[in-house]
């Protein structure tokens, strides 16, 4: 199959990128980024999460975050509801699109939301029902794809079979995370190639952190055989509480920079994104994690 003219970009930055900052990162700053992210361009910007505070202190300021941005009518801003408690406060703040997560591991589904994969499902059928009341999209994520923490391997039968219970359910794109990053080229397409039994691949999105090192190549080997959605992260920010040592998510500016390399168009302006980048890293003290954002950063300084 020959590469796509276009390729859709969900920045998950905000959300997936923040969540595990240890230092409280001021609501003003989640906001100015999201509202930054939107200048560039992106049409999904995952802003944040309805989940426990407990679990997620620091998202504890969705309410506030989805409240004060400046929400674009042509950009959707989907969050994160693991329940019917964390969906009723979504609805509360009118979100649109909201998220909700499975994985393909049973440990991870007990370390991350404190249930079996089967619970879990059951869980989603209600926030199902009332977001088709609302006309609310719902996206699904399936962690764990290419390993698990805790399991190390993880089945791809297990996998294709988790996101077809969640495409079965209503969700209209099912997003596959490579939560811990191991994932190699090979694997990544051969897991792609089994969900895709299931489930059209227009259907699905990849998600991949970048732990390895290895998130480009696998973006590429699955560009190549039709995804054509792909979850990145500003900065390269990111990680999972519940998953140690995983680094963060594909930087948004190295997809950026590779697809525009190959003649993709995303529809995102590289040069404003590298600068949402640097302003978030600032606020945390540390440069960004894309090399090609720092490339572009030092030439600029010359
Ligand atoms: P639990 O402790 O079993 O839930 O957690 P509970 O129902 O017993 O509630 C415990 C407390 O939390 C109660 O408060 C509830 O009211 C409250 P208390 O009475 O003790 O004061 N609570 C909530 N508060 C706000 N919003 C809610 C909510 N629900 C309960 N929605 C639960 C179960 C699912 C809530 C918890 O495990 C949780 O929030 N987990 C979220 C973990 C998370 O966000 N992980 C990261 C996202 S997944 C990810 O990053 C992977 C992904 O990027 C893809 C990939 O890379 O693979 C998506
Ligand atoms: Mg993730």
């Amino acid at each position: 199959m020959s590469l796509p003219a276009e390729v859709k970009i969900v920045e998950v930055g905000p959300r997936d990128g923040l969540q595990n900052e240890k230092q409280f990162i001021a609501t003003d700053t989640k906001v100015e980024l999201i509202n930054s992210l939107s200048d560039c361009g992106l049409r999904v910007i995952e802003a944040t999460s309805f989940v426990s505070p407990k679990w997620v202190p620091q998202l504890a300021d969705a309410n506030a975050v989805m409240s004060l941005i400046d929400r674009k009518n042509d950009v959707s801003y989907p969050v994160l509801t693991p329940n019917l408690k964390g969906f009723e406060a979504a609805l509360e703040v009118d979100a649109k699109e909201i998220a909700i997560f499975a994985a393909a591991s049973e440990s991870f589904s007990q370390k991350n939301i404190n249930c079996s994969i089967a619970e879990s499902l059951h869980r989603f059928e209600p926030i199902m029902e009332s977001a088709k009341n609302h006309d609310i999209k719902v996206r699904g994520y399936v962690s764990c794809v290419l390993g698990c923490p805790y399991e190390g391997d993880v089945a791809m039968d297990k996998v294709s079979e988790v996101a077809k219970e969640l495409f079965t359910l209503g969700c209209y794109e099912i997003s596959l995370g490579d939560t811990i990053g191991t994932g190699t080229p090979g694997r990544a397409r051969d897991m792609v190639e089994t969900v895709a039994r299931e489930i059209p691949i227009d259907n699905l999105a990849a998600h991949f952190h970048d732990t390895y090192g290895q998130a480009l190549a696998n973006l590429y080997a699955v560009l190549e055989i039709g995804i054509r959605t792909i979850d990145s992260s500003v900065a390269g920010l990111g990680g999972c509480p519940y998953a140690n040592g995983a680094s963060g998510n594909v930087a948004s500016e190295d997809v950026v920079y590779m697809l525009h390399g190959l003649g993709i168009n995303t529809g995102v302006d590289l040069e404003k994104l590298v600068h949402a980048g640097k302003m978030i890293s600032d606020a945390l003290g540390r440069p960004p994690a894309s090399k090609v954002a720092r490339a572009i950063l030092a030439n600029q300084k010359i």
